[in-house]
């Protein structure tokens, strides 16, 4: 079974990539939006919310963890590989290919503002981009939108305009979803940057480097569930299963997967 966690909702984007690539496995999804947004927390808090979430997943059966959060990647994943025995794959805004197919020089990263501070994109950008001009933009309340499944919305394109219009204006041919709640706004974004910006999400290549990392291990925990589950720690999980139930409407080959979704204390 592969273990799927995000602050939210977002990570949903990355489960859309994975169940088109692996159909075969399957899946429990925690979306931590009793907690969310974790962008603004210190990276000890994320630490304590993603080894809880971690043990519960391990606890169920899980045979890898992908944190579908770049947030939580970035403050955590070091410490949870160091403390549990399972591969964890995690997310990293996708600046290196954005920087190499960048013909104006110019390219955005919309993230949050903890994804800016970790070490892994701080890294990239050193060895990938300095003859690149990077505008970081902190996308400030669009992951609260997205948890209510406002994308669609005057407000959703109203806060989109405000961070992508100037860059765009500045330049940028390439924007980078460094935050997995940003896929969910990506006709938004298309909508004001025009045709000609590339919008880059990171999760298709996250979904082949979870079938790498699968396919190495042997043998794989016993997982007897026949449905794939989604977990909110959240009240109410009406947000989560209309997405998953969207999502799924909308693939080819997994319309009538099952799958439940429950409220959990963790
Ligand atoms: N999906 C998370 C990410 O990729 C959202 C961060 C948040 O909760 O603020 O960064």
């Amino acid at each position: 079974m592969v273990g799927v966690l995000d602050s939210g909702v977002g990570g949903l984007s990355v489960w859309k990539e994975l169940v088109g690539t692996l159909p075969d496995e399957k899946y429990l999804y925690v979306a931590d939006s009793g907690f969310c947004p974790y962008g603004p927390r210190d990276k000890s808090y994320i630490i304590e919310r993603t080894s809880r979430i971690s043990e519960f997943l391990i606890d169920r059966g899980a045979d890898i963890i992908v944190v579908a959060c770049n947030t939580a990647t970035a403050a955590a994943i070091s410490t949870l590989r160091r403390n549990y025995k399972i591969p964890f794959i995690g997310m990293e805004p996708a600046t290196k290919p954005a920087v190499l197919h960048s013909e104006s020089g110019v390219i955005a990263v919309l993230a949050t503002q903890g994804t800016f501070r970790g070490e892994l994109y701080m890294g990239t950008l050193e060895k990938y981009a300095s003859q690149t001009r990077v505008i970081e933009i902190v996308g400030n309340n669009l992951v609260e939108l997205v948890e209510k499944m406002e994308w669609d919305t005057p407000e959703a394109e109203r806060l989109v305009r405000s961070y992508v219009e100037p860059a765009i204006a500045e330049g940028a041919d390439h924007i980078v979803l460094g935050c997995t709640h940003y896929p969910f706004l990506t006709k938004t974004i298309e909508k004001i940057a025009g045709s000609k910006v590339k919008i880059i999400n990171p999760a298709p290549a996250i979904a082949k480097r979870a079938r790498e990392v699968l396919a190495g291990i042997v043998p794989r925990n016993v997982y007897s569930e026949d449905s794939d589950w989604f977990c909110t720690t959240a009240e109410d999980t009406s947000v989560l299963a209309s997405m998953v139930g969207m999502i799924l409407s909308e693939s080819r080959n997994n319309v009538f997967r099952k799958y439940k979704c429950t409220t959990i204390r963790l």
